[in-house]
């Protein structure tokens, strides 16, 4: 039988999970907590009377949820609307079940503890007359796209280059291109804003693509050679190559992945790009249908004539099917993704008929990994503990104390370079895991 880890959990001090959930997730439901209370004044504006009150009591209910966190109560089953409730609670049952001590905030895992903060604000949310769909991270995941306009600028102005320069039968050249564009979208994923508790955290390299040399020394792991044979493979053998990414940041980390997308497309290295956002507002930052939506309209307006362009060509590519965009609940579990079978099968079915799976970010690392203690030279393989539909690859900026993969002793090395390799988002890997 084969014996796991045990999870992440906020019950070791030196943990950086002690940290997130002592100090991260309050500070950024404070913020959450005064967005909401803005919307008293406007409410009662819109709604009048009854509005009022009903954004008083979504403030008071996020206040308690804070004052949950920080007292360490137990985790309780959800008990509102949304329709995912029930394998929210069947998994808390579950942990229970296997364990003598009741779950709190710092004592249960902490993939479970961090997702269900955002589940419970999403519930809370919900159960508002007038504030159902209100989105308490969308002003600030604007603003980080706004604060990086002049790397979407150069980055759009890159592409078109490449667009009008490279020949589509120059295998050579698209290879190099496809690792540059791979790494733009991975070094994207530093700008989240979970991490930085809600603090401006956007792109501050002008030209993002030029920086990709210096960079190379971070990436601890790198198999995007066996991402481009695997897609050049695919080509050869297939009339229609599928490839899906699951989302991870607004801003200018979804630029980047778009640029990708675009990229494999007007290129002919893949035919239709499947992308999954969240259903609710989530990790600050991630990406929602409607963070999109306004992304590619904001772009589209802009003076500059590459962006202007670019977002009008991916509005089209959305209205043509060569790009879609896929809802799921599964992304808002706590589940690891070996779980996902289980917990989501047609989903699992969905993947097993595409090329290939693009993860992006962190939190889809760890929900890879199970967000498990692991050895950091275990295999990703090993680590996926059978999940595994189709090829897989995940581009991810360490934010975590979670990494599988490396060779024996290279942590350490690591740790005697930087203190802090493991969560400060300064380090990335590549990691994939190809079915042939
Ligand atoms: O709050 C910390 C955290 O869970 C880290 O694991 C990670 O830095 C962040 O949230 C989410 O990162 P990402 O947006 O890359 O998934
Ligand atoms: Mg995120």
């Amino acid at each position: 039988m084969e014996t796991n880890p045990s999870p992440l959990s906020a019950k070791h001090e030196s943990s950086f999970a002690y940290g997130t959930v002592k100090d991260r997730m309050p500070r950024i439901l404070t913020k959450v907590i005064d967005v909401c209370h803005k919307q008293i004044q406007s409410s009662k504006e819109c709604f009048g009377e009854d509005g009022r009150k009903d954004a008083i009591d979504v403030v008071g209910k996020l206040s308690q949820l804070r004052s949950e966190i920080m007292t360490d109560k137990p985790l309780f089953a959800l008990d509102d609307q949304l329709k995912d409730k029930e394998a929210w609670n069947k998994r808390l049952q579950q942990y229970r079940d296997s364990n003598d001590s009741p779950a709190s905030w710092f004592t249960a895992p902490w993939l479970y503890v961090e997702c269900f903060m955002y589940r419970r604000i999403a519930g809370v949310l919900n159960s508002s007359t007038y504030l159902k769909t209100f989105d308490p991270f969308a002003e600030q995941k604007q603003q980080s796209l706004m604060q990086s306009m002049t790397a979407v600028e150069n980055l759009a102005t890159f592409l078109h280059s490449v667009k009008q320069s490279v020949k589509v039968n120059d295998t050579a050249m698209l290879k190099q291109f496809f690792v540059d564009f791979l790494q733009v979208s991975l070094w994207g994923n530093k700008c989240d804003l979970s991490i930085s508790a809600g603090e401006e955290n956007s792109q501050n390299v002008s030209e993002p693509h030029k920086n990709l040399e210096a960079l190379k020394k971070f990436i601890l792991i790198d198999y995007s050679n066996d991402v481009w044979n695997l897609i050049l493979k695919q080509k050869k053998r297939k009339d229609q190559v599928r490839i899906d990414v699951v989302l991870d940041n607004a801003g200018f980390e979804l630029f980047t992945d778009l640029v990708l997308c675009e990229f494999l497309l007007f290129f002919n290295l893949a035919d239709v790009i499947i992308i999954h956002p969240k259903c609710i507002p989530w990790f600050v930052s991630d990406v929602n249908a409607s963070d999109l939506n306004w992304m590619l309209s904001y772009l589209s307006s802009c003076s500059f004539e590459e962006v202007s362009q670019l977002s009008t060509k991916l509005q089209e590519r959305f209205k043509d099917g060569s790009m879609l965009l896929m809802k799921n609940d599964f992304w808002t579990l706590p589940d690891p993704f070996c779980l996902m079978n289980e917990s989501s099968s047609e989903l699992y079915k969905y993947f097993s008929s595409s090329d290939l799976v693009l993860f992006k970010g962190d939190l889809n690392y760890r929900k890879l990994v199970g967000d498990l203690d692991w050895p950091h030279d275990t295999s990703f393989k090993m680590a996926l503990r059978h999940f595994s539909p189709t090829s897989l690859c995940s581009l991810r900026t360490l934010k975590a104390d979670v990494v599988v993969g490396l060779k024996p002793g290279q942590a350490k090395l690591l740790a005697k370079e930087c203190k802090e390799w493991m969560v400060n988002g300064q380090y990335a890997v590549i990691e994939s895991n190809i079915i042939c």
